[in-house]
C-alpha cells in the first residue's frame, strides 16, 4: 500500500472549534429612540433555545478577538428570526458599533443559548408577573410570544419602566400587534391573549399618566390597586425580573419580602432575576 509522504510530512490544519460563533446575517433593524434599538438576525437550523433565554452575540475586531456580550433573545423559540433589543452606549465596546449595522451586515451568534427566566423554573402560579426596566423587557417579549405563557398561567402582567416615554414604544407596538399574530392567534387565541396579558407602563423622567418606579409602586401598593388584584402572594404569583443592577437587586428585595421564593432550573420556585444588559 502506498503512503502519501506529503501527507504525512504536511502541518496538521487547525481543530475547527466547535463552540465558536456562527456567522449570521442582519435582516431588519429599527431605530426607537437615540438610545434603543432593536433587530433581527438569520437563525441557524441548530440554534435551539427555550423562549426568556440569553445568548452571546457581537462583532469580529481587528485584533482577530471578537467582542461578545449576553444578549436575551426576544423573538420566542419557534420564531425562524432571532430578535434582539439593544442598548446604544456611545463609548460601548460593542454596542457603539453594533447600533451601526444594517441589513446584510455580519452578526457573530453565540452557540449556547442559556439562562433562568424560563418557564420551567417557576412552579405553577395563578399570575405571572413580569417586571422590566429599560431593555430589560426582551425576554419578556419572547416569553409572551410562547403559547406555554399563556397555557400556564390565567394572568400574565408585564409591567415595562423606562425613563422617557419614546422608549416604551418597543414593547407598546408588540402588544398591540401580539393577538394577531397568527401563530398565537391560532394557537392560544387572540382573545385569550387580551383578556390575559395584561401591559403596564411607567415613566420616570418624563410627564406620564404613571411616572414612578416598578420597585415604588408595588411598595405603596399602587400597581394593585390598578390592576385589581391582591397583592404579591407566593401562592398564586410567580415574579421574573429584568433590567440594570440595580433594580434586579432592589426588585427582588420585593419578592423576597413578599414570601417569595427564588428558583432556578434545577430548582423551580416562586420568582427568577436575571441580568440583559449589554455595555
Ligand atoms: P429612574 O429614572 O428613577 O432612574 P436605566 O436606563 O437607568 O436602566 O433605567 C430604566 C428605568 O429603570 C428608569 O425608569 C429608572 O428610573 C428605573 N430604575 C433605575 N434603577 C432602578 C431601581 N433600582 N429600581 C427600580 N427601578 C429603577
Amino acid at each position: 500500500m502506498a503512503i502519501s509522504t506529503d501527507t504525512a510530512a504536511a502541518s496538521p490544519a487547525p481543530k475547527p472549534n466547535p463552540n465558536a460563533p456562527t456567522e449570521e446575517t442582519v435582516l431588519w433593524v429599527k431605530h426607537y429612540t437615540d438610545r434603543l434599538f432593536a433587530f433581527r438576525l438569520t437563525r441557524p437550523q441548530s440554534f435551539r433555545f427555550r423562549s426568556g433565554e440569553f445568548v452571546m452575540i457581537g462583532l469580529p475586531q481587528d485584533n482577530g478577538k471578537p467582542i461578545l456580550r449576553a444578549y436575551s433573545m426576544a423573538s420566542p423559540f419557534w420564531d425562524e428570526e432571532l430578535e434582539f433589543f439593544s442598548i446604544k452606549v456611545p463609548d460601548g465596546p460593542l454596542t457603539s458599533r453594533l447600533q451601526k449595522i444594517e441589513p446584510g451586515d455580519k452578526v457573530l451568534l453565540g452557540k449556547k443559548p442559556t439562562g433562568t427566566l424560563v418557564l420551567d423554573a417557576l412552579l405553577p402560579g395563578k399570575r405571572l408577573y413580569m417586571f422590566s426596566t429599560g431593555t430589560g423587557i426582551a425576554p419578556f417579549a419572547s416569553l409572551i410570544r410562547d403559547p406555554e405563557t399563556y397555557e400556564r398561567f390565567d394572568e400574565i402582567v408585564l409591567t415595562h419602566t423606562c425613563r422617557e416615554v419614546a422608549e416604551l414604544e418597543y414593547g407598546k407596538e408588540l402588544v398591540a400587534k401580539l393577538p394577531e399574530d397568527p401563530l398565537i392567534a391560532d394557537m392560544v387565541g387572540s382573545d385569550v391573549v387580551r383578556q390575559k396579558l395584561r401591559h403596564y407602563t411607567t415613566v420616570t423622567r418624563e410627564p406620564y399618566p404613571r411616572t414612578d418606579r416598578i420597585t415604588t409602586l408595588i411598595d405603596n401598593g399602587k400597581l394593585f390597586e390598578d390592576l385589581g388584584v391582591p397583592p404579591l402572594d407566593p401562592e398564586t404569583d410567580r415574579v421574573m425580573i429584568c433590567g440594570s443592577m440595580a433594580m434586579l437587586k432592589d426588585t427582588k428585595e420585593r419578592a423576597l419580602k413578599a414570601g417569595l421564593v427564588e428558583g432556578s432550573n434545577a430548582s423551580p420556585a416562586q420568582f427568577v432575576v436575571e441580568k440583559a444588559f449589554a455595555d
